[in-house]
């Protein structure tokens, strides 16, 4: 008999299938999982920090190709200050579009920089998302939000920041 493609696969899974289905009755029920162990949490826990201590180092100068003028994030953006990684995706009128954190990183890094852009789905820019977002533990998730208030700084002793914002991001 001349087999077409499509016969060709009924036959290959008439053969397999019978096989495979042995197999799985052969084998033990699948067990059902349960919950993630102390120990497990915390080695979780412990690969969740490594990314995070490498987005800092990176936040903070230690990659060359992120910029040509000597500024890291670090310089404008202090323990990822008024970076508002909560805020994403939303409108960035620099760039006339709605955008993931990711590229107003590159944005960050190309202009007030001067260096070479992330690869948007590397590990670098993980770690830097990673970074900023474990900094802002227990903030509000405010997707779209344009402009974001960070209250200003206030000291009890000396003048202190001025009680305006910074000028910095959408902090205004
Ligand atoms: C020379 C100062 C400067 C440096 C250095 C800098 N930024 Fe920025 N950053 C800005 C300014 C200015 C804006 C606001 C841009 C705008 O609103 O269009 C901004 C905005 C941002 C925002 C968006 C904040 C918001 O609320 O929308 C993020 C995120 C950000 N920067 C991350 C970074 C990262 C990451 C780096 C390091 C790679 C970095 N920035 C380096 C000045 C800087």
């Amino acid at each position: 008999m001349k087999l077409n493609i499509t016969n060709r696969f009924n036959v290959a899974i008439g053969l397999i299938a019978p096989v495979a289905l042995v197999g799985l009755l052969a084998s033990n029920p699948a067990a059902a999982r349960g919950p993630f162990t102390a120990a497990e949490l915390a080695d979780q826990e412990k690969a969740l920090l490594a990314v995070v201590d490498h987005g800092r180092d990176l936040w903070h100068g230690s990659k060359s190709s992120m910029s040509t003028n000597g500024l890291a994030c670090g310089n404008c953006h202090p323990d990822a200050a008024a970076s508002n990684p909560q805020t994403f995706p939303k409108f960035q009128a620099n760039l006339g579009k709605v955008i993931p954190i990711r590229e107003m990183i590159n944005w960050c890094i190309m202009v007030p920089q001067g260096g070479t852009a992330l690869d948007v789905n590397g590990e670098d820019m993980v770690a830097m998302e990673a970074y900023a977002m474990y900094m802002y533990r227990g903030i509000k998730i405010e997707p779209g939000l344009a402009t974001k208030q960070t209250p200003p700084v206030v000291v009890k002793s000396g003048p202190g920041f001025p009680k305006k914002g910074s000028g910095i991001g959408f902090d205004k």
